[in-house]
């Protein structure tokens, strides 16, 4: 007998126009050929193809294309593993069961998270204990029995072993719980304890509605950290997360925009005021992961965050993340309330008035920018263009770009042709340093944690050998920083007596770049000049440390979808390979 793989033969047993054919009403196109309108843009005459022969489809309008598989993934906002499922039940065939330490490793850790749900929800709902957390929910936050319910919102007991105990009765490893990212283990001697004390506990669930982490918010108003989150596990990536997606998403494919909020809180009580196309980012900027999670649902993403200014640069970063995948961007203001959840609470039609409201986002920085200045003054002139441009240059859509510098160009009476070159030069090169600019400049985190480091070291070279040791240069991002690193290393081994004096000119007959980059490291550093040796060595190690703790987080989340894609392939040798590396990882990111 030939052996296929499940991935052909399900693919084998499987028409895709039958596939196609339960989603989109197809019409022949040929012998071997359909047609239909397009499931993934909006169009008016369709361009989209399903080919018999060949057994793939083709969008000529979005360009959108593939197998079945791949077909199903993004119809139904699938992983590929989950896709492959669906198709094995549809097609008869039977996936050979995976390596049963492994998945039983991950449905450990999901049943883990599914009884902790289940153990926060009915102790909030039941326990003597919760009555403080149930008045503050119902009573202060206005959140009714159903919001509880559909949201599964919970109570986790002000203990040591509330949770640890509840589980371990039920049969759940304490390795487990630890993996689960529910307990921790401490750091002296022997036993764990619970990382959720005394905290509205929110499950975080996936597309499908499986718990896969907690956000949980202090209920003492003196606890330094207000929320604390799950760390990133083996079935947890905060950084593909979106938080209400699962109650979410039938109304973000029908309104075809998904509004994002930035609170756990915002998107609850959108949804409690019937308002269901909104997600939260937990208050982080849109990622990647975000981004092609909403890829799936809609075309269009609308940004509600707060308008402070560190809510302006999150806003901006999400941006340029959304425009390079294709995504419209849209920015809804709030009329009042310092964010949706107050808003709502005050006038629940105010918050969809906003939505309806939702202005495009380059719109929205226009008459931000234009409106507080006066075009007849050079001043304002030169920082609107300063503000704009560089803004401007992020825009993938030639149409969109030339509308809006047009209107750059009117306002600033500057000939389109010109303010062109000038877009051309302040294009952000891939390392520049960012403009200085009301609304918050685009400085990436780990960008200013590497600057920091490398223009600490300028300031203290000895410093240079032991960094060495715990920093390889592979936790610098690719690109400049990671450059200028290594070429610390090279000079400080090299010269035996360091002078960064020397270097800029070293480094200008290398490369221009690395100069540039030596001389932006060293203004990061300004306010370090006057501090004493022992401050700034202290100040290396920490943002040494936070460095560390972004790279190794990366790798982690570099190997989440790896080990799908493993699990797919039925690869155990991988799978146990990836399966230790992040083990070891976890293990990293528990010292720093
Ligand atoms: P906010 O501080 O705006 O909280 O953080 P909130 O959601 O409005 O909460 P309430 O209304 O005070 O109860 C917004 C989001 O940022 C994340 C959480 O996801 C939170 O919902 N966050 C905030 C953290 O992860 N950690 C923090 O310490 C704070
Ligand atoms: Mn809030």
């Amino acid at each position: 007998m030939i052996s296929v793989s499940p991935i052909e033969e399900i693919k084998a047993r499987l028409d895709i126009a039958e596939v196609v054919g339960e989603y989109v009403p197809l019409k022949q196109a040929g012998p071997e050929r359909l047609r239909a309108r397009c499931p993934f843009h909006s169009e008016r005459t369709p361009s989209f193809m399903v080919s018999r022969d060949r057994q793939i489809y083709h969008c000529f309008g979005c360009g959108e294309g593939g197998d079945v598989i791949s077909f199903v993934q993004k119809m139904e906002g699938l992983e590929f593993p989950d896709a492959l499922r669906l198709l094995a039940k549809k097609a008869n065939v039977e996936l050979p069961s995976y390596d049963p330490k492994l998945q039983s490793e991950r449905a450990s850790i999901l049943e883990a998270l599914r009884l902790a749900g289940s153990f926060f929800h009915e102790y909030l709902l039941h326990a003597k204990a919760a009555e403080p957390a149930r008045t503050y929910l119902v009573e202060t936050r206005a959140l009714t029995a159903d919001t509880l319910e559909q949201f599964q919102l919970g109570y986790a007991p002000d203990a040591w072993d509330g949770l640890l105990n509840a589980l371990r009765k039920r049969k759940i490893s304490d390795a487990h719980l630890v993996a689960a990212g529910l307990a921790v283990r401490r750091e002296k001697g022997s036993g764990m304890y619970d990382r959720f004390r005394n905290r509205i506990m929110f499950p975080i669930r996936d597309a499908h509605g499986t718990i896969i982490g907690f956000g949980g918010r202090a209920m003492d108003a003196n606890e330094p950290a207000k929320y604390i989150n799950t760390p990133q596990t083996m079935v947890y990536n905060k950084s593909a997360v979106l938080y209400g997606l699962d109650q979410a998403k039938a109304a973000i494919r029908q309104e075809k925009v998904a509004v994002v909020v930035e609170g756990y809180m915002d998107c609850i009580a959108s949804h409690q005021a019937g308002v269901k196309h909104v997600v939260a980012s937990s208050g982080t900027a849109l990622t990647d992961g975000q981004v092609h999670l909403l890829k799936r649902f809609a075309p269009a993403v609308a940004l509600s965050f707060d308008m402070d200014p560190a809510g302006e640069t999150a806003a901006k970063r999400g941006v340029a993340v959304a425009w390079r995948e294709g995504l419209d961007v849209q920015v809804v203001s709030l009329p009042f309330g310092k964010d949706p959840d107050e808003c709502i609470r005050k006038d629940p039609k105010a918050w969809a008035e906003a939505i309806a409201q939702r202005q495009p986002i380059l719109d929205f920085y226009f008459s931000r920018t234009l409106n507080q200045r006066d075009p007849e003054k050079v001043e304002d002139k030169k920082a609107a263009a300063k503000i704009l441009l560089p803004v401007l240059t992020m825009v993938a859509d030639p149409i969109e770009q030339t509308h809006y510098l047009q209107k750059l160009g009117q306002w600033l009476q500057v000939d389109e042709q010109i303010l062109r070159r000038k877009l051309a030069s302040s294009t952000p090169g891939q390392h520049s340093a960012p403009a200085t600019a009301t609304p918050a400049p685009v400085m990436d985190r780990t960008e200013r944690i590497c600057q920091q480091i490398l223009g600490l070291l300028q300031l203290e070279p000895d410093a240079i050998p032991s960094i060495a040791k715990d920093l390889p240069a592979e936790a610098f991002p690719p690109g400049v920083w990671r450059d200028l690193y290594k070429f610390f290393l090279n000079q400080y081994s090299s010269e035996h007596n360091p002078s960064p004096a020397t270097w800029a000119q070293a480094a200008g007959e290398r490369d221009a770049s690395l100069a540039d980059a030596l001389a932006v490291a060293n203004l990061a550093v300004t306010s370090f000049t006057r501090a004493s040796s022992v401050e700034r060595h202290r100040e290396i190690e920490a943002a040494v440390r936070a460095l560390l703790r972004v790279w190794v987080d990366q790798e982690m989340a570099k190997i989440t979808p790896a080990l799908h894609a493993a699990e797919a392939r039925h690869d155990t040798a991988v799978m146990q390979e990836l399966t230790t590396q992040f083990t070891a990882l976890t293990q990293q990111l528990r010292r720093l």
